[in-house]
């Protein structure tokens, strides 16, 4: 009984002091109670090379010095005056309550709590805290020297040194990021023991589509300003040929020229093609050259599928083609420039008929009285109604060029 009550009791104190914990600690923190005299600093964060400025400054001043002193207690500036020799670090800005300083080509062994400190009685001090990141290099990528198959695994490593916090490694496929399974990142601390080997596997299962596709190893850090340093490198793919055949623009046409090539996609690009008819020999005058099958005079003999087989060591593919040679007076009705050539034709034979009609209608209201009998007479042999109407108009001027022509 006793022992829960201790529990209890423990863990409510507990509780208590955790919620309440900034009074309850209090006697323990820095005091924050507006001191005037207080001199005030910020910690910094550097890269490597960069150049850092330490600003110490006091609300108000008594005249007292100000001093920077570094992470060994040396001295560094008393006042304006300099008392370490190092010629990386300059006075920035002497003031009765500001001393700044800059520190440049910050090495690692810089980091450290840098203390400024005012000659007042007491002395008071105030810490600042320099964090230098080391640089990574330029990413490298090894692996991906030799092409692959397509389906197989390609397992690429990309590799950074001198990072400090240890960089970030991200792979890019073109412009995709790549994550999760394929990715694994390693980071080892170098013998300097202050920055770090940032290393990362990816391991990509290729298809033909990623034959020069880019791969890029992009590292980010925060002490890269600029950006991202990055690498790239393309996969190269070894894939068995993709065919497909284009026949020659415009209509094949008996007794005309015709020619079939055969498109291949395939790296490397097949070095030999085979042209073959199914169901037959290939006509006389069908001739392969290549890529290329000619026909120099086509018959519609020369009907049928024609297949062309290439092989490019990886693999072997096949196309095909279905020959259907037209009449030699056969229109094409897929370009545009023959529907142009139609439709102008259709609005001539229009407009020259409604020329007709109009001219016709004049003569009818000029001539109503003999029109029935030149209607009659036009339709004794016309087909139909139209023919009818121009035979009778014809028929009636035609009279005497007749007389003309014929007497
Ligand atoms: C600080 O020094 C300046 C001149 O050197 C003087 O005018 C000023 O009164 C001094 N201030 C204090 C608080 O001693
Ligand atoms: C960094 O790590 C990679 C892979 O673990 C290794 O191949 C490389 O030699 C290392 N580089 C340095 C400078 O240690
Ligand atoms: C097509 O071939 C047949 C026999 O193979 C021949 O009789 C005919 O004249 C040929 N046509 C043309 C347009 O060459």
């Amino acid at each position: 009984m006793w022992f829960f009550l201790d529990i209890f009791l423990s863990v409510f104190l507990f509780v208590y002091c955790f919620l309440h914990h900034s009074e309850f600690f209090s006697p323990f923190l820095p005091h924050t109670d507006e001191d005037p005299l207080q001199p005030v600093t910020s910690d910094e964060t550097v890269p490597v090379g960069g150049t850092v400025t330490l600003t110490c400054r006091v609300a108000e001043s008594d005249n007292s010095s100000l001093q920077w002193s570094n992470t060994a207690q040396q001295t560094l500036y008393f006042g304006g005056k300099r008392a370490l020799r190092d010629n990386r670090i300059q006075l920035y800005r002497s003031l009765p309550t500001e001393l700044s300083i800059t520190i440049a080509d910050v090495q690692l062994s810089d980091e450290g709590e840098y203390t400024c400190s005012i000659f007042t009685m007491p002395v008071r001090t105030a810490r600042a805290t320099v964090t230098v990141l080391g640089v990574p290099s330029k990413p490298q990528i090894s692996g991906s020297e030799d092409a692959v198959m397509e389906g197989e695994t390609v397992t690429l490593t990309c590799t950074s040194t001198g990072s400090k916090p240890p960089a970030k490694i991200q792979w890019y496929k073109g412009a995709e990021e790549l994550t999760g399974e394929g990715c694994r990142q390693y980071v080892n601390p170098l013998p300097d023991g202050l920055t770090y080997n940032v290393s990362s596997t990816l391991s990509l299962t290729v298809s033909s589509n990623d034959d020069n596709v880019p791969i890029t190893c992009a590292v980010n850090h925060p002490s890269l300003a600029l950006g991202d340093k990055r690498s790239e490198q393309a996969l190269r793919v070894l894939y068995s040929p993709i065919i497909q055949i284009q026949p020659e623009k415009g209509l094949p046409r008996e007794g005309g020229k015709f020619s079939l090539q055969c498109l291949t996609n395939g790296n490397p690009e097949p070095a030999n093609y085979i042209w073959e008819r199914r169901d037959g020999d290939l006509p006389l005058l069908a001739k392969p050259d290549g890529a290329v099958l000619y026909f120099s005079m086509l018959n519609k003999s020369d009907n049928g599928v024609y297949v062309c087989h290439a092989d490019n060591g990886i693999g072997k593919s096949s196309g095909e083609y279905t020959l259907q040679v037209q009449d030699p007076t056969a229109m094409s009705t897929s370009s545009g420039v023959d529907h142009a050539v139609i439709g102008g034709v259709v609005a001539v034979i229009v407009f020259i008929l409604l020329c007709l009609l109009i001219v016709f209608g004049r003569y009818l209201i000029r001539h109503k009285g003999t029109y029935l009998t030149h209607e009659a007479k036009g339709s004794d042999d016309a087909p139909d109604a139209d023919t009818a109407i121009i035979n009778a108009e014809g028929g009636h001027s035609g009279a005497d060029d007749k007389k003309e022509y014929f007497i």
